[in-house]
């Protein structure tokens, strides 16, 4: 028997108070619905359809390969977007698997479990539960005997009913027929005056069948409704993550202030300290020491290089490299193995050769700096004339003094030296020094004018 998933995303998450839609929301560099998607991704499932409503174009635009949308154009509930969903699908006799898709935290394994345990019985529905206490969640509501009558939505409940414990977690599997059937006699009667879905759980059993549940932990049915409720499911989903990395061989010194995006891929013997951001599709090689305070998106570093107080963006570190304190590598930045990039440093769109050093006080725009090459503290590359950028070119070990200022576009020879202060405008050949600053002039006894004339103005007071 085949498996359809619906995953409900049409909602607008009016709680966030936000203006891109609820599922599209970011947590640990992935928008809430990829997280569902991801779960049952590695599920053998025949179709994946996603309902979209609110933001649907914005959403469609995430759905990978392969996933359909579904556009629910109306709000009216959770069994009128299943509806939606299903118009056009051949659920005859297929199951139907619906999840929430503001559900982050669920995962493969617990899905899993919930579709084997209806394919392996003859239940009607199978629906996933937990206990939890003053949920805002529907209540599973039971006869004396502890079978399974219905789902009642808080809204709706009486006290006695609010007191329920076991609550819906949102996950089903349906039986298609059946499903179908009772989606057609859905009506809005309820505190809500919406189509529930969990009504046709009631239908079911009020038609003689039999539906079951499955009991997962709380922490897998994390909703996010609201900003907290994200922040919530952020602080789980970072657990789990870093949990998973230490569990690789990643030594944290405080894994509560470690940052680790979905995407991420670090070696084992990576050593991170607190305050640590690897954002988007950051990768991080053996052995290699980040932080205290480190920002990287996009960056891919090399093995047995330390990093600590600095910005990395869509830059490449080597191996055995060194940046910071406080460095800022913008995009387009390279540094092969054993280069350097001290204190207060900025690079944009430039190359250090193998064991080049750029160790102080510099900005390095558009420049190609050759191997063993060394830029002296305060040395900047004059790269944009308010109208075009241009290249600098450093040849492998030269030297630059400190507080050269290189105009581009400008060539600096292999081996070449430039004097500390000077204004390079001209190439400079391999080899030579380049000196540009004015000679330096001496006055003789210049203090001791200073103090005559001291001493002549306090005589004339
Ligand atoms: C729903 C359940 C509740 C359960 C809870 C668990 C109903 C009536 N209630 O409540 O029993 O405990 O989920 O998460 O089903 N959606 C649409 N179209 C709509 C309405 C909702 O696509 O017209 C989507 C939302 O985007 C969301 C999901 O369905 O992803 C759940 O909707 P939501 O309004 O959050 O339902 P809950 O009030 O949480
Ligand atoms: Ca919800």
């Amino acid at each position: 028997m085949a498996v359809k998933a619906l995953v409900l995303a049409a909602g607008a998450g009016t709680r966030m108070k936000s203006s891109a839609p609820k599922v599209l929301q970011d947590l640990a560099g992935l928008p809430l619905l990829q997280w569902v998607l991801d779960a049952i991704a590695p599920l053998p499932l025949d179709e994946i359809v996603v309902v979209v409503g609110h933001g649907a174009r914005e959403v469609e635009k995430i759905l990978p390969e392969g996933v359909k949308a579904r556009l629910q154009d109306q709000q009216l509930g959770t069994g009128h977007a299943v509806r939606a969903g299903v118009t056009g699908m051949d659920i005859g006799s297929n199951s139907i698997l619906v999840l929430p898709g503001d559900m982050p935290l669920l995962t493969k394994t617990t899905i899993r479990k919930l579709l084997d345990h209806h394919q392996e019985g003859t239940a009607a529905a199978t629906v996933l539960t937990a206990e939890i206490e003053g949920s805002d969640f529907g209540r599973m509501v039971r006869d004396g005997t502890g079978r399974l009558v219905g789902i009642v939505e808080l809204k709706d409940a009486d006290p006695d009913q609010a007191s329920v414990l076991e609550v819906n977690g949102g996950v089903y599997v349906f039986d298609g027929n059946l499903l179908g059937e009772a989606l057609e006699s859905l009506t809005t009667e309820n505190a809500q005056g919406e189509y529930y879905l969990t009504d046709v759980v009631g239908m079911l059993v009020g038609a003689g069948h039999t539906v079951d549940t499955v009991v997962t932990d709380a922490a897998e049915l994390t909703g996010v409704n609201s900003h907290q409720q994200l922040a919530d499911a952020a602080h789980l989903v970072r657990r789990r993550i870093n949990q998973r990395w230490m569990s690789e061989g990643v030594w944290m010194q405080d894994p509560d202030r470690v940052y680790i995006g979905a995407r991420v891929q670090l070696a084992a013997g990576v050593r991170i300290f607190p305050d640590v951001h690897l954002e988007g599709t950051t990768e991080v090689g053996a052995d290699t020491i980040l932080g205290p305070d480190v920002y990287a998106l996009d960056t891919r570093i090399g093995m047995g290089s330390r990093v600590w107080y600095s910005v990395m963006r869509g830059s490449s570190v080597g191996d055995e490299a060194e940046v910071g304190p406080y460095a800022s590598l913008r995009p387009g930045t390279v540094l092969e193995a054993r280069s350097k990039l001290g204190t207060f440093v900025e690079t944009k769109n430039t190359r250090l050769g193998e064991g080049a050093k750029v160790p102080h006080l510099a900005y390095m725009g558009d420049a190609d700096i050759g191997a063993r090459a060394n830029v002296g503290a305060g040395s900047i590359t004059c790269n944009y004339d308010g109208v075009s950028k241009y290249p600098t070119k450093i040849g492998e070990r030269a030297f630059i003094g400190s507080d050269t200022m290189l105009v581009a576009p400008v060539t600096i020879g292999e081996d070449a030296y430039t004097g500390a202060g000077s204004v390079i405008t001209q190439d400079v050949p391999p080899g030579s020094l380049a000196v540009e600053r004015s000679e330096q002039r001496e006055i003789r006894d210049y203090a001791a004018r200073v103090q005559a004339r001291k001493k002549k103005k306090q005589q004339g007071d």
